[in-house]
């Protein structure tokens, strides 16, 4: 009897170090990998979402929702830059405030309403508010084309990134 007891301890404990032992981590990144990868083929830019996935840590551990999630906060980190980038402009230029109020106002409801609703809504209208944030980018790009960086850069980032998002989260749909 207490041989049997050791013996499915011993089982247990063989089966706790296989758990835990680093090869089974590596099978489970390399499975989180694939995932990314198959997630991101099925985006318009697989390049920009592969860099951004790979760039943040939580990834090897989302969901699909959760990639989406990651990819609207960076949206919002970016579009956070932007924002800024056009009150500076603003403020240096009384000719160039006039022409980026509009923009303004775009990356002012894309941090107000598009991405609240991508991370607060179901996956319907995160797509929503995702595709929203691509369409009132392509105006401020449109705009903005000759100016200096980093405006152009950035204008092009957040609609690209949104795109991704709304292709990511649209799996859930
Ligand atoms: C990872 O997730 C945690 C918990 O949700 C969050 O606090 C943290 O900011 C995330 N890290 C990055 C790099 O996004």
């Amino acid at each position: 009897m207490l041989l049997k007891i050791s013996s499915k301890a011993l089982v247990k404990f063989i089966l706790l170090l296989v758990l835990l032992s680093p090869s089974t981590f590596q099978t489970e990144a390399k499975h989180e990998t694939n995932l990314i990868i198959a997630i991101c083929k099925k985006t318009p830019n697989y390049a920009l979402c592969l860099s951004t996935l790979k760039s943040n840590p939580n990834s090897s551990r989302a969901d699909v929702a959760g990639l989406g999630y990651i990819v609207v906060e960076t949206v919002k980190a970016k579009s956070t830059a932007g924002l800024q980038t056009i009150v500076k402009l603003s403020r240096s230029s009384p000719v160039l405030k006039r022409k980026l109020s509009e923009c303004w106002q775009k990356y002012d409801a894309i941090l107000n309403d598009f991405v609240p609703e991508a991370e607060q809504g179901p996956p319907k209208f995160a797509v929503d508010g995702m595709k929203g944030v691509a369409e009132v980018t392509t105006d401020c790009i449109k705009d903005f084309q000759g100016l200096e960086a980093p405006l152009p850069t950035i204008n092009q980032l957040v609609h690209d990134l949104s795109l991704v998002a709304a292709s990511i989260i649209s799996n859930l749909l």
